[in-house]
């Protein structure tokens, strides 16, 4: 199955069911709308993961700004998960952020997420700050990691 996993550009046509893994997946939700106006805008790289089987069944949206990028959402469908499809979608992410010239690529995690913490600790990235109640539903701090590219 991971050897047909292909990672690629979000289309229109994707949109609805980005949102409604994005809707399983965060409290706070963005609304396809968001989604659809970000494939749109040149600082923004969205991505989707596809299988043959099943269709799209992860994202990842992606911010570069000349040599600093962003990973502002990734997920995977609940039923998809622990199956080494998130980690081969960050290393897609982290590939196409390094070829858009990234040096520094950031994120934010909830201080509570260890599976992502973990996942994002595999791939070398490391804490370099906090931000204090971050996040609502439930109200709570992230963690900010980089990864040096
Ligand atoms: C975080 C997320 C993208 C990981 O995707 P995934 O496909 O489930 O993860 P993978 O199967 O590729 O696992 C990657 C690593 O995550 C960790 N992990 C995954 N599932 C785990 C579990 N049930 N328990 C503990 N660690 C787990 C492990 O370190 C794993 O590496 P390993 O297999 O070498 O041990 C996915 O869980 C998800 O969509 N979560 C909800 C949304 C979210 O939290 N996004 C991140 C916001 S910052």
């Amino acid at each position: 199955m991971m050897a047909t996993a292909r990672v690629r550009a979000m289309a229109e046509g994707d949109v609805e069911s980005v949102a409604a893994i994005e809707r399983e997946a965060f409290t706070t939700p963005w609304q396809a709308d968001t989604f659809r106006r970000l494939l749109g805008r040149p600082s923004a790289v969205p991505l989707v993961l596809e299988l043959p089987e099943a269709g799209v069944v992860g994202y990842a949206m992606l911010w570069c700004i000349v040599d600093q990028g962003e990973i502002a959402n990734i997920a995977i469908h609940a039923e998809w998960r622990g199956k080494s499809l998130g980690a081969f979608l960050l290393d897609q992410v982290i590939e196409v952020a390094r070829e858009a010239g990234v040096r520094g690529l950031f994120l934010e995690v909830r201080q509570s997420n260890d599976i992502a913490a973990r996942l994002y600790a595999s791939r070398g990235f490391v804490e370099v700050g906090r931000r204090r109640d971050y996040y609502d539903a439930p109200r709570e701090d992230a963690r900010v990691l980089e990864k040096r590219i």
